[in-house]
């Protein structure tokens, strides 16, 4: 997988691919992520990428040009399945949206500032608009990388333990039941005996019942869906 993301601000984005997870996916191949300054796609010497809105407002607006620019040339290099606009008003990111997305080969991510982007961009380059919740952040940087880290950790590879993914939090709309690690015993507090017990069956039977109480308690609006 290839994800092209344009920024006026790549240096926001270049520390969640230089670290752990996502880090060593690209180390090893198995998704390449190029940043673009969207400054570099202007003409003139303020390198302006915002403007006054039309009609009047407070907030300045991304241009159009620029992006065209940007996007038009990466689209003369190869095929994009999406170009995703990470927006506060997009549809807002599940995990069903990632295993979708987790399956493009190309993709462009466009990151939004001020008051978005002029709605010609929305209208002309964009197949997808995603949200990653209803609040309002001061970019879509942050939003991308997030977006990206959902998205690449489900590339085959590159989580160490391939079934580890499938057994998410959300994968089957159900919270992930309580886990545990050593000592079996810690200030009194003891890890639930069935779990030490061996019986493999069993264990898998209590935790699916902890997924479901979990769910019902936590989360009822996904066992609805
Ligand atoms: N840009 C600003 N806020 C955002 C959000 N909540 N999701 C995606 N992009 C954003």
């Amino acid at each position: 997988m290839r994800i092209d993301i344009i920024t006026v601000l790549p240096e926001l984005l270049k520390s969640p691919f230089e670290a752990s997870i996502l880090k060593r996916a690209i180390e090893k191949d198995l998704v390449e992520v190029h940043l673009h300054n969207l400054r570099d796609y202007t003409t003139g010497n303020y390198k302006q990428v915002d403007d006054y809105q039309f009609g009047g407002g407070a907030g300045m607006v991304m241009m159009i040009e620029p992006i065209d620019k940007c996007i038009s040339q990466l689209k003369s290099e190869r095929e994009y399945d999406e170009v995703i606009y990470m927006t506060p008003d997009g549809k807002t990111l599940n995990q069903g949206m990632a295993n979708e997305i987790s399956m493009k080969k190309n993709i462009i991510v466009l990151c939004g500032h001020y008051k978005g982007v002029d709605q010609r961009v929305r209208d002309m380059f964009v197949t997808r608009e995603i949200s990653i919740g209803d609040y309002v952040l001061s970019g879509g940087e942050l939003a991308a990388a997030i977006l990206c880290d959902a998205v690449i950790r489900l590339l085959p590879g590159v989580l160490n333990d391939e079934t580890s993914a499938l057994t998410d939090t959300f994968q089957d709309n159900l919270l992930a039941p309580p886990v545990y690690t050593r000592p079996a015993e810690y200030k009194g507090m003891e890890v639930p005996k069935i779990l030490l017990s061996g019986n493999f069956p069993k264990i898998e039977k209590w935790r699916e019942q902890q997924a479901l109480e979990r769910t019902q308690e936590r989360r009822p609006d996904l066992l609805e869906k």
